[in-house]
């Protein structure tokens, strides 16, 4: 007897148990220049991180991704990387990551790594072999004559009519090499090139000395511009056809990314690194080592990116459509719909996942409303799947408005006054609002590299903490629903528009609590019947979790047959 108790309680908890640690995980985003200054000149850093991980512990944080720290010249705030296995030194040093990732471990939190695989900063030693033909790096990146200029001979003409993200051509001409280079992003940002064996064998060495530090995964940047289009017979790469979406002949929206964005070598790359993570975490052990990619393609496209059916890829494959798809305007139908394209669209054996905030983005308060933050919140964590949180959006961060002066995104800076709104990415990239005093305890500096939001006093950590309803409190709830409710983590999904202004969206399993999320996306009261959606949905229900709009107090019994929700109020009952 006393053997089969032993057993029981041994094969109970595996069969709980039955998800891989990312599957059902919170992934936090850390934006490493603007979470917190250790050292008092400005700029966030590694130091810094170490110092605010209690706070990650607190909020439920399972894994979190470190926007890049490698040594950079900071054309692009760190995305144009000069040395992958060093760290830029206004962060710290080697031994200050590898103190921050020990620290991390110890509070149970993973660490991940920004892996920019397409570029490198033009300052990177193989960039410099390369402009110099050094044997071995000739091929490194995407080089090409040109063409000449019937107008002017001294002058040469690009290879193709290709964009550069960051407007204007996507070639640049190198007067040493004679000869252009590509490049999607900044000119100082030059494309590797992928079509070369030893690029992608130098990448692995790359995933090697982090894994081998102790990392958990990476996110990759920009895995559509991986690779181009091979060159034809006569070395000719085709122009990208006109969309139609804009008339400025600069903007890289300008043109259809056939070419140089998706192609399908892209695909089998990410599957070559999934099963290169995979031999490694066979070889050493441990846990599962993840990749989660960055990819804003259409929906069939970023499916194949989770693997072949055979073959997997990334485990989690950013889903923006939250982002990209639903705004201020959107109705409770939109929101259904975002679900349906991911649910509907992703082979059953793959992961979900929900992003509403980056580095690149507007912040969700000001995106969605701040009426919504506590709503789109609850979404993400009730939703099947990992959640994504850009640092920030659990106190209800908004942009701060930047002065053209101020700017200091190259999106930006390479437009101009008139248009740079458009463009720039610093309204969200703004200090992180600790508490209320200087810089929001961000830094003791006299001036920060971007300005602290004027509501810094009212919206930061400590007075969230000291409220009585605020953003923080409902995540953390929302957190510890995800992490104690067998329904949350393996549920059955349902969710319907109730009416235009009301989302709903049920979690149920056998043998546990249903979970209800009823979100009031309008401003306008809304009287909702549950029941008449569905019948099996128990009739009375508790408030677990409620928004700060919100007059109803945890514990509290509702009839899901008439409820009453007031504008903007968004419940979690269970
Ligand atoms: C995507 C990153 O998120 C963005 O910040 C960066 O500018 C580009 N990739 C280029 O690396």
């Amino acid at each position: 007897m006393k053997l089969l108790i032993l057993v029981l309680t041994l094969w109970v908890p595996t069969i709980y148990c039955q998800s891989d640690w990312w599957q059902t995980g919170q992934f936090y985003q850390i934006y490493p220049r603007s979470f917190k200054d250790s050292n008092g000149d400005g700029i966030g850093d590694l130091n810094g991180i170490r110092e605010k991980l209690p706070h990650l512990k607190d909020i439920g944080i399972t894994a979190a991704w470190l926007s890049p720290i490698y040594k950079s010249p900071m054309k692009d705030f760190g995305y144009d990387i000069a040395d992958f296995k060093a760290i830029q030194p206004e962060y710290g040093t080697m031994a200050d990551f590898e103190a921050l990732l020990k620290r991390a471990n110890e509070l149970g939190i993973k660490l991940i790594m920004d892996l920019v695989p397409n570029h490198t900063s033009d300052l990177h030693e193989w960039f410099q072999k390369s402009v110099n033909r050094v044997k071995g790096y000739e091929d490194f990146y995407v080089w090409h004559d040109g063409y000449p200029d019937p107008k002017n001979s001294s002058n040469r003409l690009p290879p193709s009519n290709w964009l550069s993200t960051f407007r204007g051509s996507a070639w640049k001409w190198n007067t040493k090499r004679q000869q252009f280079y590509l490049h999607q992003y900044l000119a100082e940002q030059p494309d590797l090139n992928y079509r070369n064996p030893l690029v992608i064998e130098a990448m692995e060495d790359v995933l090697t000395f982090w894994l081998d530090k102790g990392v958990a995964g990476f996110r990759v940047d920009s895995v559509p511009t991986v690779f181009e289009v091979q060159a034809d017979s006569k070395g000719k790469y085709p122009d990208e056809p006109k969309s139609g979406f804009t008339d400025d002949p600069e903007n890289s929206a300008y043109l259809k990314h056939i070419y140089t964005q998706d192609q399908p070598e892209t695909t089998e790359l990410v599957y070559r690194t999934r099963a290169f993570l995979d031999e490694y975490q066979r070889k050493h052990g441990g846990d599962t080592r993840i990749i989660l990619t960055e990819i804003y393609s259409p929906i069939d496209v970023i499916m194949q990116y989770y693997g072949n059916g055979t073959i997997n890829g990334a485990h989690i494959p950013f889903n923006f459509n939250f982002i990209t798809k639903v705004n201020k305007d959107s109705k409770a139908p939109d929101y259904a719909a975002i679900i349906s394209l991911w649910m509907d669209n992703m082979p059953k054996q793959y992961t979900a996942n929900w992003v509403i905030g980056n580095h690149d983005n507007r912040r969700v308060g000001s995106r969605y409303g701040p009426e919504r933050i506590d709503a789109m919140n609850m979404l993400v964590m009730v939703l099947p799947g990992a959640s994504v949180t850009y640092n920030g959006e659990e106190i209800g961060m908004l942009d701060v408005d930047i002065s053209w002066n101020d700017t200091v995104d190259p999106a930006a800076c390479n437009s101009n006054p008139q248009i740079y709104q458009q463009f720039t990415r610093d309204p969200a990239r703004t200090p992180f609002q600790w508490d209320d005093s200087k810089n929001a305890g961000f830094s003791t500096a006299n001036k920060t590299w971007l300005p602290i939001h004027p509501n810094y006093k009212q919206v930061n950590v400590k007075a969230e903490q000291a409220a009585a309803r605020s953003h923080l409190k409902v995540y953390k709830d929302l957190v510890q629903l995800r992490k104690t409710s067998k329904t949350l983590q393996r549920g059955e999904l349902k969710y319907k528009a109730l009416n235009d202004n009301v989302l709903a969206v049920q979690r149920s399993l056998s043998g546990s609590n249903t979970i209800l999320l009823l979100m009031n996306v309008s401003d306008k009261s809304q009287a909702v019947n549950v029941q008449q959606w569905s019948p099996t949905t128990p009739s009375s229900m508790k408030v677990r979790i409620a928004s700060v709009q919100s007059k109803r107090n945890a514990n509290e019994t509702l009839k899901v047959s008439s409820i009453i929700l007031d504008p903007y109020e968004s419940l979690v009952l269970e």
